[in-house]
């Protein structure tokens, strides 16, 4: 297992910032855990969102073809939670490596933008957005709107069930979404992977495929996953708000 980095055992922040410094080639990729910090809750830590949603009863594709309304009450709560929300520091220090040029792209499984509105241009949503809703039998789409709420499951002018534009458990992935990270994962030199607990396949393969194909991996958690006895390079332990802005001071200082 990679050493972690205890309080002021710099040396793997220095390990990660000469792996970042070192190219134009990187990605990353992230999880819920980039925006508990902007207020949002993950998933499977002790006060997720699955804690009081049930994913096999409210995140499954057979789940809201079951009972479209009781689904939608998540959503919605989640859609409206999403209001007004802000990207944290490790949102921005992403931004930023974009910006200088080190890393080309990023795949989220996040479904909340903060990327984007923090700033980061190529950013490619693994399983979708909460800003469209798309209808299950026309594949219309439309914006999601709140003030529906009261009104249950949307419907589409033509009838069929409206559902979130996200990907739930039982659907594929966005065909663009798939292929082009997987392209990017097999050619990146270095990838950092923050804030997901590496259990939602295939998002959790992309690092994977990254390793085996020569990259390094640069791992930002609270906790070990199942990614950092396997395949991380340098485990940086600790909120991704308070570590990948220091990890983007260590890239810009060179030291001699
Ligand atoms: N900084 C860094 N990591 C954090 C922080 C933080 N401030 N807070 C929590 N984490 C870590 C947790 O330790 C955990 O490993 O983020 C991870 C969150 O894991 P999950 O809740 O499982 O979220 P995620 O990995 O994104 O889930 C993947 O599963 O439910 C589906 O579609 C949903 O996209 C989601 C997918």
């Amino acid at each position: 297992m990679p050493p972690t980095n205890s309080k002021n055992d710099d040396a793997l922040l220095e390990r990660a910032a000469e792996l970042i410094r070192g190219t134009t080639n990187a990605i990353a990729v992230t999880g819920a855990g980039i925006s508990v910090e902007s207020g949002i809750p993950d998933f499977r830590s002790a006060h997720g969102l699955w804690a009081r949603y049930p994913p096999d009863q409210f995140a499954t594709m057979d789940a809201f073809l079951r009972d479209p309304d009781k689904v939608w009450e998540m959503w919605y709560e989640l859609a409206e939670n999403l209001q007004g929300v802000k990207p944290n520091p490790g949102h921005y220090a992403l931004a930023e490596l974009e910006k200088m040029g080190h890393i080309k792209a990023i795949v989220t499984q996040n479904i909340d933008a903060l990327h984007q509105h923090a700033g980061s241009k190529t950013v490619i949503e693994y399983h979708g957005n909460t800003d469209q809703i798309a209808c299950t039998a026309c594949f219309r789409h439309r914006k999601m709107d709140l003030s529906h709420r009261a009104l249950g499951a949307p419907r589409c002018e033509c009838g069929g069930v409206m559902k979130p534009d996200v990907v739930l458990f039982g659907e594929v992935i966005p065909e663009y979404a798939l292929r082009t990270s997987d392209m990017l994962a097999r050619g990146c030199d270095a990838l950092i992977v923050v804030g997901t607990s590496a259990q939602v396949y295939p998002a959790a393969g992309l690092p994977f495929l990254a390793k085996e194909s020569g990259a390094a991996v640069i791992e930002c958690n609270t906790e070990p996953t199942n990614f950092t006895n396997v395949i991380t390079d340098v485990f940086l332990q600790g909120p991704a708000g308070e570590t990948l802005p220091k990890l983007v001071e260590r890239v810009k200082s060179v030291t001699d």
